[in-house]
């Protein structure tokens, strides 16, 4: 098959290239490499060391023959994206590229604003490339199980028959999302299904649980071919910042009582999903949804994972609780479906295999790269306004006192419910890059 991959020098993307490359499908990339820049913007950096994607490409095509095509641009450019799909003549596009982080979504008006333009404007020019230049094509677009919240029963995927008041129906399931990221995704999931609605647009929406991991076979043939792993407070998730924590020697930082529940996956698993979407494509007017995850954890029960396998390693690991800088519920009944990837094909990965290998050896390998300080929590989603500037970078006393004061609501909560001392924090935080 042709296969587009948009975002495909980000973390999911990069992955599912080389795997649908290696398969023999021919390949396209597209990206602007904008989530470099926000590395640069934010002051942090992936614990691997990543080459520039030429690079990545070059070192791809020298070790297996295979060539992968690239597109630099935005997929916001309407004349970009629309130009680049008449080129390639895709018989489906595997769309990544969207800003994926829900705290920097939170960290105020002008971030908000930025994720859902880069978000919302990106799917709906898709959606009219599509109509306009490859209407058969088969869009598999990356969703979240963000989108659902956590109600208090079941979450179907994606859809929930009701009956009211005598007459029954299937709709769309209720989506409560919790950030403004969240709520991107799911305005991209109106879009695509009114779309496939009234232009006959084939779409499946994969609401994708959290991904872990680095390695895939084909990442693993070179380093030139390392993946990212992001470990810092805005786009580092709870599993990988646990992992970097213990091979660090701080302590684990559960936001609030832990309890919060969530789907994972292997990175591998995401790229074979993406597979199994791509070779059994939604129907035209279809508007499909996957649940993508494989196993749900809370946060304390990661927490308990990665000290046990730090155990294993010689690793002394402790845990702290820090307020949590998000609106979520702390403690709560989660039980999402996800049976349909499974039919079709998928072999899960379990964390409990890949814990060691793909993350805490990982994390250890890389240690010297580490900024602890990169962890702790800055945005407060209580907030309108995020200064995420540490006190040591503010430019004026006013700035610093600012600053001191958001290092101060995240404080680590002790056994009795009460703050723990600055001096405390500087613990967590203050140990920088060795
Ligand atoms: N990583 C996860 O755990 C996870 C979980 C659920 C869903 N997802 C979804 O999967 C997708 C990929 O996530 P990821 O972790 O690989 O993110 P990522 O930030 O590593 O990669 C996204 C890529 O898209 C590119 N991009 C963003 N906006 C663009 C634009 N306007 N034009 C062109 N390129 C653009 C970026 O440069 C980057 O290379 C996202 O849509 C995300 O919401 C990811």
């Amino acid at each position: 098959m042709r296969i587009a991959v948009l975002g495909g020098d980000g973390y999911c993307g990069w992955a599912t290239a080389l795997y649908l490359s290696k398969k023999g499908h021919t390949i396209a990339i597209a990206d602007n490499f904008i989530r470099r820049q926000w590395d640069h913007e934010l002051g942090a950096q992936t614990l691997t060391p990543i080459r520039p994607l030429s690079d990545r490409l070059k070192a791809w095509q020298e070790l297996t023959g295979n060539r992968i095509e690239l597109f630099v641009g935005d997929v916001t450019d309407y004349e970009f994206l629309s130009s680049a799909i008449k080129a390639f003549e895709p018989d489906a596009v595997v769309h990544f590229a969207e800003q994926r982080a829900a705290p920097y979504s939170m960290i105020d008006r002008k971030h908000a604003v930025f994720t859902q333009v880069n978000n919302v404007v990106g799917t709906l020019n898709l959606l009219f490339a599509l109509r306009e230049v490859q209407p058969d094509c088969h869009l598999v677009k990356l969703g979240t199980m963000g989108e659902y919240g956590t109600p208090n029963f079941d979450i179907e995927e994606g859809y929930i028959t009701i009956e009211h008041n005598g007459r029954k129906d299937t709709v769309p399931y209720p989506k409560q999302p919790g950030s403004f990221y969240h709520l991107s995704k799911v305005h991209d999931s109106h879009n695509i299904m009114f779309a496939c609605k009234i232009w006959g647009l084939r779409a499946t929406d994969l609401n994708q649980g959290v991904v872990y991991g680095t390695m895939t076979d084909e990442v693993a043939l070179d380093d030139a071919l390392i993946n990212r792993f992001d470990y810092d407070e805005i786009f580092g998730t709870v599993l990988n910042r646990f992992c970097v924590q213990a091979a660090n020697g701080t302590p684990l930082t559960v936001y609030g009582k832990g309890g919060q529940t969530r789907g994972f996956l292997d990175i591998r698993d995401t790229v074979r999903c993406i597979e199994i979407a791509c070779l059994n494509p939604a129907e035209p007017r279809e508007f499909r949804v996957f649940n993508q995850f494989t196993e749900q954890f809370s946060v304390l029960d990661l927490a308990r994972m990665v000290q046990a396998a730090g155990k294993q390693m010689g690793l002394e690991v402790s845990v702290v609780h820090l307020p949590d800088p998000r609106v979520e519920s702390e403690e709560h009944y989660y039980n999402a479906k996800h049976s349909k990837l499974i039919d079709l094909g998928l072999k899960p990965h379990f964390l409990s295999d890949s814990l060691l290998d793909s993350l805490m050896n990982i994390a250890v390998r890389y240690r010297d790269r580490i900024d602890a300080s990169s962890m702790m929590p800055r945005v407060n989603w209580r907030k309108a306004n995020n200064d995420r500037r540490t006190p040591e970078k503010a430019a004026t006393v006013a700035e610093k006192l600012e600053a001191e004061t958001v290092v101060r609501e995240f404080l680590p909560v002790k056994n009795d419910g009460n703050r723990r001392t600055a001096r405390g924090a500087k613990s967590l935080a203050g140990t920088a890059k060795r």
